[in-house]
C-alpha cells in the first residue's frame, strides 16, 4: 500500500517575472503549474504569487511559505536561465537546508531530448525543513515538461522529507 495515501500536502506556486510582476506579460506558466498539480492528486494550492527577479525578495518569500505557512512543496517557475536577472537558483540555494541534485539532473536530461535549450535551466531542487522546493523554467510549456519529468515521484518525495517511515519499496 503507498505510504501516503491518505495524505493532502500543502503547495505553493511561485511565478518569477519581471514583466509579470509589472503586469506587462501574463504569465502562464503559475496556472499550468497549478492544473497539473491538482490532477496528479494529493496536493493542494494553499499559495500563488508573481514576483519579480529580486534575489532577496524571493528567498524572503521562499522562507515565509515554508516556516510560517508550513508549506511542503513549492514549484518555482522562471528565472533558472542565464540571464543577468536570472536570480531564482541563487535565492534557493541561499535558504535551502539539502540539495536534491536527481530531481534537476532529470528534468534537464529529459529536457534535453526535447530542446538543446534545456541546458541552459540552472534550476535546483532542495528541502528546507519539512518543504521540498523544486525550481522550473518560465515558459508555460517548458514549465509543463519539466513538472511531468518528476510529478510520479512527488508525493513520495515529500512523505519521505515529512519523516514517513514506510518501505520504499511497496
Ligand atoms: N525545458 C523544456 N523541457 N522545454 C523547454 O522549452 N526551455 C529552455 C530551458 N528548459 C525549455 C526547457 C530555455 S529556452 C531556457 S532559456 C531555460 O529553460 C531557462 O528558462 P527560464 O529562464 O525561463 O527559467
Amino acid at each position: 500500500m503507498s505510504d501516503h495515501i491518505e495524505q493532502i500536502f500543502q503547495c505553493g506556486i511561485l511565478t518569477l517575472s519581471d514583466k509579470g510582476a509589472r503586469g506587462e506579460r501574463q504569465d502562464t506558466s503559475g496556472p499550468q503549474l497549478q492544473r497539473q498539480l491538482a490532477a496528479a492528486g494529493p496536493f493542494a494550492i494553499r499559495k500563488n504569487a508573481i514576483i519579480p527577479d529580486e534575489a532577496t525578495a524571493i528567498s524572503t518569500i521562499l522562507q515565509e511559505w515554508v516556516d510560517d505557512e508550513k508549506l511542503q512543496l513549492i514549484l518555482t517557475t522562471g528565472g533558472t536561465g542565464v540571464s543577468p536577472r536570472d536570480n531564482t537558483p541563487e535565492a534557493t540555494l541561499a535558504i535551502i537546508d539539502r540539495e536534491i541534485p536527481g530531481i534537476s539532473e532529470v528534468m534537464r536530461a529529459a529536457s534535453f531530448a526535447k530542446t538543446p535549450n534545456a541546458m541552459l535551466s540552472r534550476g535546483i531542487a532542495g528541502i528546507r525543513r519539512g518543504c521540498l522546493i523544486i525550481n522550473l523554467p518560465g515558459s508555460e510549456r517548458a514549465a509543463r515538461e519539466n513538472l511531468a519529468v518528476v510529478l510520479p515521484g512527488l508525493a513520495h518525495a515529500v512523505a519521505k522529507i515529512n519523516g514517513c517511515q514506510a518501505d520504499c519499496g511497496t
